[in-house]
C-alpha cells in the first residue's frame, strides 16, 4: 500500500491530484500539505493535513515519519510570469523546496514526483514537435529552475538511488482550482470570461501557440508515471507529455460553437507574451508513450465542451 505526501496540495495540479489519490489509496493513506490553510477548506478536512513550508525540511522529515511515507509528490511551485518578477524568491522556492524534497526522500526512501514544464525550452529549441532530448537553454528564471530541477532529480537518482519521477507539463486548464501567476493562465480564464461576459480579453497575441492539457489528463499522467514499472523507464525526470497545441484565437473559435456571441480582444502582456515566445509551440511525446503507456484523452474539442459544462454547473449552484 502506498503512503503519499502532496507538497504544495492546494495549488492547480495539487488540489485535484489530491483527490483522485485520495479515491485511489484513501484518505489516511495520503497526506496534504500547504503553506495556507485558508482556502479550499472542504480538501484540507478531508484527510490528514498540515500547514507546511517546503523549504522546512525538518517539519517535513517529521510529517514523512510519522505517517510512514514511501511517495511525496513536489508540487509547490512559483510559476513563470510571477517568477519573473522576483527571481531571486522563485529560485529559492522552486529549487530549495525541491531540494528539500530531495533531501527528505533521500533519508526516508521515499518516491518523489516532480513536474518540469514546457517552460524548460527556449528559444534555441526546436519550436514544431519539440523532441524529448534537445537543446534547453530557457531564458525565463522560471525555465532555468525547471531545467535545473529535472538535472537535480537525475543526480539523486543516479547518486542516491532515490526513485524520481517526473513529466514535462503544458499549460493546464482545470475548473476547479484557477492557475496562479503563469503565462498559460489565459487559457482558463478565458472559459470564465466566456460564460460571464461573453467576452475576453487576451494578454497574448491570436496566434500564439503553445502546448495544453486538461487536468484529467494531467492527473492521469502525474498517477500513470508513478505507477510504471521502472526497468522500462530510461528518462525519469522530464518526459514530454502533450494533449493539444492551439493558439488564443482556435480556442476562441472553439468556445463561439457553444457561445455564438463570444467575443476575444486583445491587450497584450508584454511580459507573458516573451515567455510564451521563447517555449515551443507543440511538443512530441513519443517517449512517454513508448516508456509507460502515456495517451491523452481530451482534445481542445471535447475538452471546451466540458469545461464550459462544468463551468456553467458551478454558476448555477450545481
Ligand atoms: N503553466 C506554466 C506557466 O505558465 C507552465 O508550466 O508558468
Amino acid at each position: 500500500m502506498k503512503r503519499i505526501l502532496i507538497v504544495g496540495s492546494l495549488g492547480q495540479l495539487g488540489s485535484e491530484i489530491a483527490i483522485s489519490l485520495r479515491d485511489i489509496y484513501g484518505k489516511e493513506q495520503v497526506v496534504l500539505t500547504d503553506i495556507r490553510d485558508d482556502v479550499n477548506l472542504a480538501l484540507i478536512e478531508s484527510g490528514p493535513f498540515y500547514k507546511l513550508d517546503c523549504t522546512d525540511g525538518p517539519a517535513l522529515a517529521s510529517i514523512v515519519q510519522r505517517h510512514a511515507i514511501d511517495t511525496i509528490y513536489h508540487l509547490a511551485a512559483i510559476l513563470s510570469a510571477t517568477a519573473e518578477k522576483n527571481p531571486q524568491r522563485a529560485w529559492h522556492i522552486n529549487m530549495n523546496g525541491l531540494l528539500t524534497t530531495l533531501e527528505v526522500a533521500r533519508e526516508y526512501r521515499c518516491a518523489v514526483f516532480t513536474p518540469s514544464s514546457i517552460g524548460a525550452f527556449g528559444p534555441s529549441t526546436p519550436k514544431l514537435f519539440t523532441p524529448q532530448d534537445t537543446i534547453q537553454r530557457p531564458t525565463s528564471i522560471y525555465g532555468v529552475t525547471k531545467v535545473a530541477g529535472e538535472l537535480l532529480c537525475d543526480y539523486y537518482y543516479h547518486k542516491y538511488d532515490v526513485d524520481t519521477r517526473g513529466v514535462r507539463f503544458p499549460g493546464i486548464i482545470s475548473h476547479m482550482t484557477k492557475p496562479g501567476g503563469g503565462t498559460t493562465d489565459y487559457a482558463v480564464e478565458i472559459y470564465y470570461d466566456a460564460l460571464e461576459r461573453h467576452h475576453y480579453d487576451c494578454p497574448l497575441a491570436p496566434d500564439t501557440y503553445l502546448d495544453m492539457m486538461y487536468m484529467p489528463d494531467a492527473v492521469k499522467a502525474a498517477i500513470q508515471i508513478m505507477e510504471a514499472d521502472p526497468a522500462k523507464l530510461r528518462h525519469r525526470n522530464a518526459f514530454n507529455v502533450a494533449a493539444m497545441s492551439f493558439c488564443p484565437e482556435e480556442q476562441a473559435a472553439y468556445i463561439r460553437t457553444h457561445i455564438p456571441d463570444f467575443t476575444i480582444g486583445y491587450q497584450i502582456d508584454p511580459l507573458k507574451q516573451a515567455i510564451a515566445n521563447s517555449w515551443p509551440d507543440s511538443l512530441e511525446d513519443y517517449a512517454a508513450r513508448v516508456e509507460w503507456g502515456w495517451k491523452p484523452t481530451y482534445d481542445l474539442a471535447s475538452m471546451t465542451t466540458d469545461m464550459l459544462a462544468k463551468l456553467r454547473e458551478r454558476m448555477h449552484g450545481g
